[in-house]
């Protein structure tokens, strides 16, 4: 079979990520890029990777007739526009396999929606990008612990963290363009792999039900100076203006369709963990047995003194969001497989050379925004949101939270 042609739609941390990953990946190459900045230093490297000829196109039009596929890996605030434009290109004759986009699928649910609607009349598989569901480690605990599931009961339980010291880019912090804080970024990861954690081993992804969400949020420490100074300086983005959330917490309810059990996820993010770089934490518990996955606990560790740290260039060589270049380092040797990139470019691959969805599809995604937007509407009122309410189903359909409106000073102060 010949190799899937992937075309890039932005080309900044995640493209570079997932070309990182791709290296590892068979039947699969870089076809082509589209980016307003960037473009050239993804060609060069799939140039110095064998990862393909990676053609630089100057339109959405021009890569998608010169790929497979078409991986969105732009800024949130502009899929609505580059999807539109993806479904122009079809109707203008292009041939997809597969359309692939990065979390989080919208930013509000009439967004997400939007965007499914448009994935519908474009009429090719799709694949929805959570890496975390995909991570081998999840995997395996999963596998390893069907047979107790089986046996003693399901996981009741499943607690899931993403944190690290803030984002790279500006507009992740500005909640107009973004979406949100943490909460849209990183918690639609925690929400995700913990209700992938609570479903039964080799049922469909969305078998539990969703009943309710209770959720906090809070700015604890990009709100204050002179932090708030240091982000405005760095990153453009007033806090005193135009807040968003740098910390969020919660619980989300579900239940077993078939015996009624109630089970639950708890979510924990932030923005604001000032420790080694970017930590990962997963863990299930169910009646007699259980598994934790901490990204930190490599096998690897290096020890950089005081009289060695100036030799240190980057921090970020050794972990993503490493904040620290001496001491005691915990060094991931390969973060990309680590955190599931390479699992989930093989499950793309297989499903659109089968001509079917990903594992996760993007009406995935819309029940993920949804559960996102639902935290949001908890935080905002302070209370428990029934998700079997139709009131609020419908509700949720219009919602837009005050942190994405830019009010989040009407909540955060
Ligand atoms: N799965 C993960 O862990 C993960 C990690 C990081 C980012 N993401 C997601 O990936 C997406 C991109 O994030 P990023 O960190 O790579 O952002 P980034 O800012 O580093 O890169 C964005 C790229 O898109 C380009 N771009 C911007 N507007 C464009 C337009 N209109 N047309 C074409 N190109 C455009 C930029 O020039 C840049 O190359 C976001 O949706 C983000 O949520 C996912």
């Amino acid at each position: 079979m010949e190799s899937l042609k992937v075309g890039c739609i932005g080309a900044g941390f995640i493209a570079h990520f997932q070309a990182t990953a791709m290296t590892m990946v068979r039947g699969m190459e870089l076809g082509g890029v589209y980016s307003l900045k960037g473009a050239e230093r993804l060609a060069s490297f799939a140039r110095e990777n064998n990862l393909g000829t990676c053609r630089i196109c100057s339109s959405v039009a021009e890569l998608c007739q010169h790929c497979d596929v078409v991986a969105l890996f732009a800024p949130n605030y502009v899929r609505l526009e580059l999807v539109e434009q993806i479904a122009d290109a079809v109707r203008g004759g292009a041939e997809l396999k597969g359309l692939i986009c990065e979390k989080p699928l919208g930013r509000t649910v009439a967004e997400a929606r939007r965007l499914v609607e448009l994935a519908d009349r474009i009429g090719v598989p799709n694949a929805y990008f959570e890496n975390q569901l995909h991570m081998k480690s999840i995997r395996r605990s999963l596998a390893q612990l069907a047979p107790q599931q089986e046996v003693m009961g399901p996981i009741a339980l499943a607690r899931s963290a993403e944190e690290h010291a803030g984002p790279h880019e500006p507009w992740f912090w500005d909640p107009t363009r973004q979406g949100g804080g943490v909460l849209s970024d990183m918690g639609c990861h925690s929400i995700a792999v913990s209700w992938y954690v609570l479903t039964p081993f080799g049922r469909p992804v969305t078998y539990l039900q969703p009943v309710s969400v209770q959720a906090d949020i809070a700015l604890l420490k990009w709100g204050r100076e002179p932090y708030r100074q240091q982000l405005r300086e760095r990153t453009g983005v007033d806090y005193s203006r135009t807040p968003a959330e740098d910390f969020c917490t919660g619980m989300i309810t579900f239940r077993h369709p078939e015996t009624d059990q109630p089970v639950k996820a708890q979510f924990t993010n932030s923005w604001m963990y000032d420790k080694q770089g970017l930590r990962l934490f997963m863990d299930g518990l169910g009646p007699g047995y259980a598994f934790e996955v901490n990204s930190l606990r490599s096998p690897l560790e290096v020890f950089v003194g005081d009289a060695a740290a100036q030799a240190v260039a980057d921090a970020e060589t050794a972990l993503e969001k490493a904040t620290a270049s001496r001491g005691l380092l915990a060094v991931q040797p390969n973060e990309a497989d680590l955190y599931g990139y390479v699992d989930e470019l093989i499950d793309a691959r297989d499903a659109f050379n089968q001509g079917r969805d990903g594992l996760l599809n993007w009406r995935y995604g819309l029940e993920i925004t949804k559960l996102c937007q639902a935290a949001y509407l908890s935080a905002e009122r302070g209370q428990r949101i029934d998700l079997t309410d139709p009131a609020i189903q419908n509700e949720l359909e219009t919602y837009s939270s005050l942190i994405a409106q830019g009010r989040g000073g009407e909540i955060l102060f």
